[in-house]
């Protein structure tokens, strides 16, 4: 393993795709690396543009954009942040040994798109899952649905944060969902999956690390399981390590290593399962660092960006747990460029505590701005802590 100097013949170049706030710690954990990183977005001033050597934005949907800036920077490496990307172009790439691809371009096409994951977990793997069905329009939904039972869950097939995801509680339901579902989906022309509905005891994030070991083959460890609220599909707040009988614990384990083994590579997956007592269906996995993970800032010795970039990189990892702890999401609350953002000295007042603010252009009512972290003796008492110092900071008008 060998990192050469920034800006010099000898640079290890690595270019994120998407530069959000879970790329932006990742580039900071590798700039302590010494590694030269290319930030790339939709848009500009993106959180990870910030802290990057160069920023480019580029519609990254774009196949011969993309192909166009790989060739211009020449990263070894490519670390996709988020899944709406050419995804096939980065086969290309990868497939021309213009640059590696984290963890491999397959991974990336596979979770692009729920019908590529889930046919995988399920049908190759033979990993339990809700049961579903894929339609594309509203009569398939509602034939769908008829078999699965109400109430159900229907989301694009393409989108992420809860994008165009509702549940039909009735037959009554079933062209709203589907009306919503093609409004939001990334692509248009509108296919779906309809899920049944789980009803479990708590879902969580198990992060999947592969890395390689001292004999240079991929070795898998996994952090402590993260417990996180939903709120219409997105994360409000999320806590480690969430307590799990010794058998759902186990199968956990069990099935995020059939998933990440299957997808390879090296770097970090966060692993979407769902438990009811000892019973454990998988979801859904990010072949990168998870939002619910934030609280690993705060929880471990090494968090979960630094855990990917060392992975990434080829260095051992720890997954190490050092305190109990939890994030709560802190929202924009408007629709405005350039808030400001007030009372974060009372937020840093609630005892070990913590506060990132990603600096996003650009507020949305629901955007997250920022987290607030917390640690604790208990999970219950982080939990309180972290909620009550994303309470008390303030986004205002500039
Ligand atoms: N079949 C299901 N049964 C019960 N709850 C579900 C089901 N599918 C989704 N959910 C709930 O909705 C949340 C979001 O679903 P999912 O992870 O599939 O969507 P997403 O858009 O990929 O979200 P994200 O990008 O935030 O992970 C889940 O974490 C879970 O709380
Ligand atoms: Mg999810």
């Amino acid at each position: 393993m060998k990192i050469g100097t920034p800006l010099s013949p000898s640079a290890t170049r690595i270019m994120l795709l998407g530069a959000g706030e879970l790329g932006k710690e990742v580039i900071i954990a590798l700039q302590r690396l010494g590694v030269e990183v290319i930030a790339v977005d939709r848009y500009a001033n993106a959180p990870g543009h910030q802290v990057a050597h160069r920023s480019h934005v580029i519609n990254m949907t774009d196949a011969k954009a993309l192909r166009a800036l790989v060739e211009r920077e020449k990263p070894q490496i490519i670390v996709p942040e988020i899944e709406a990307i050419a995804t096939d172009e980065l086969a290309r790439i990868e497939a021309a040994g213009l640059a590696e691809v984290i963890p491999t371009a397959r991974a990336a096409q596979l979770t692009m798109n729920r019908e590529g994951i889930r046919r995988l977990a399920a049908e190759e793997l033979g990993l339990a899952t809700s049961r579903y069905a894929f339609a594309q329009s509203a009569g398939e939904v509602r034939m769908a649905a008829e078999a699965l039972g109400y109430p159900c869950v229907i989301k694009p097939v393409m989108s992420s944060s809860g994008k165009g995801q509702s549940v039909a509680q009735s037959p009554e339901d079933i062209d709203k969902c589907w009306d919503y579902a093609v409004s939001a989906g990334r692509v248009q022309g509108g296919r779906v999956i309809v899920e049944e509905m789980i009803k479990f005891d708590y879902e969580i994030t198990l992060l999947t690390v592969r890395a390689l070991g001292e004999n240079g083959k991929v070795k898998t460890s996994f952090c402590d399981p993260i417990g996180h609220v939903q709120v219409k599909g997105d994360y409000v707040e999320s806590w480690q390590p969430q307590p799990m009988s010794e058998t759902a614990l186990w199968r956990a384990r069990d099935i995020a290593k059939k998933v990440t083994d299957s997808l390879g590579g090296r770097g970090i997956f966060g692993v979407e399962l769902f438990v009811k007592g000892d019973q454990v269906w998988f979801s859904e996995v990010s072949p990168r660092p998870h939002d619910t993970g934030m609280v690993t800032m705060i929880t471990q010795v090494q968090n979960e960006f630094e855990l990917h970039a060392r992975a990434i990189l080829g260095l051992p990892v720890c997954t190490d747990l050092r305190v109990h702890g939890a994030s709560a999401v802190i929202y924009g609350g408007m629709d405005e460029k350039g808030i400001a953002f007030e009372g974060i000295e009372d937020a840093l007042r609630v005892p070990h505590t913590d506060v990132r603010l990603f600096g996003k252009p650009e507020s949305f009512s629901r955007r997250r701005m920022g987290v607030a972290l917390a640690y604790a003796e208990n999970i219950k008492e982080a939990r309180q802590r972290a909620k009550l110092a994303a309470s008390k900071v303030h986004p205002i008008k500039a």
